[in-house]
């Protein structure tokens, strides 16, 4: 694991921005794996402002997402294929046809993520996973005890991502209790994985993938086996880790 400490929130912002508009510049079909959350949502910015400001061809680009809720209808306004379009896809000027979500309105849940699995298999693969962390330590929606070997499963939100993720949600809505998510196998047969967390919430379960390996009660522990794993933190992130590791 190799970390990129920032100055500000800013600037680790702008460090993973940088990380994907570089993937897309320099490969010729880029196949980049999306993450969605708060966190993300600056760097999507940043990378949209750079896309603007030096044009890339995106034509042979293709993005696979971590994740969907399942029981929300089709363009509900927290689905993360709504959140992927107001943030990457639109601004972006990208068709649907550069994205692949897990199917959630589906009867056979199964058959849907083993179809992901194949539609990434059968993508060159991914060669850039984005990632957010959960307090948790959850990784997409692999909530703990989420074995390392996991693939693209249907998957229960554990209590307490449900209060971290009310935010996202109307007052008088109930969250999905569910989602599809890549496992966390899925995930490490991408060429390289970047993490971001930024903010104090996420101080706790930073120090935690700092000090442990391989823990399934925080499955973010997993990927430390990675042998491209760079965590990109801002100061409060890592206020809670010995700089000097
Ligand atoms: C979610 C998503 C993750 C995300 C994480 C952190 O629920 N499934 O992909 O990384 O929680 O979200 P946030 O960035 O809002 O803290």
């Amino acid at each position: 694991m190799r970390i990129i400490l920032a100055q500000s929130t800013a600037e680790a912002n702008e460090a993973v921005a940088s990380i994907v508009y570089d993937k897309l510049q320099g490969l010729l079909n880029p196949v980049i794996g999306l993450a969605t959350g708060r966190t993300m949502e600056p760097v999507y910015k940043i990378l949209v402002q750079k896309v603007r400001a030096r044009p890339l061809n995106l034509k042979q680009s293709f993005f696979f997402m971590l994740d969907e809720y399942v029981g929300l209808p089709k363009n509900h306004v927290s689905s993360f294929k709504s959140y992927i379009d107001q943030h990457v896809r639109l601004p972006l000027g990208l068709s649907e046809d550069h994205f692949a979500f897990p199917s959630v309105h589906v009867k056979d849940f199964d058959e849907s993520a083993q179809n992901y699995e194949r539609a990434i298999r059968e993508s060159s693969g991914i060669d850039l996973q984005l990632l957010g962390v959960g307090q948790n330590g959850h990784v997409g929606f692999n909530e703990p005890g989420s074995s390392k070997n996991s693939r693209t499963r249907l998957v229960k939100l554990s209590p307490s991502t449900l209060v971290a993720n009310r935010p996202s949600f109307q007052i008088t809505e109930n969250l999905p209790a569910e989602a599809i998510s890549m496992g966390i196998g899925t995930i490490m047969e991408a060429k390289e994985l970047v993490m971001l967390a930024t903010g104090k919430n996420k101080a706790d379960v930073i120090k935690y993938l700092v000090n442990h390996h391989n823990d399934d009660k925080c499955p973010v522990t997993y990927l430390k086996s990675h042998a491209h794993f760079v965590l990109v933190l801002d100061p409060e992130a890592a206020s809670k880790i010995n700089l000097n590791i």
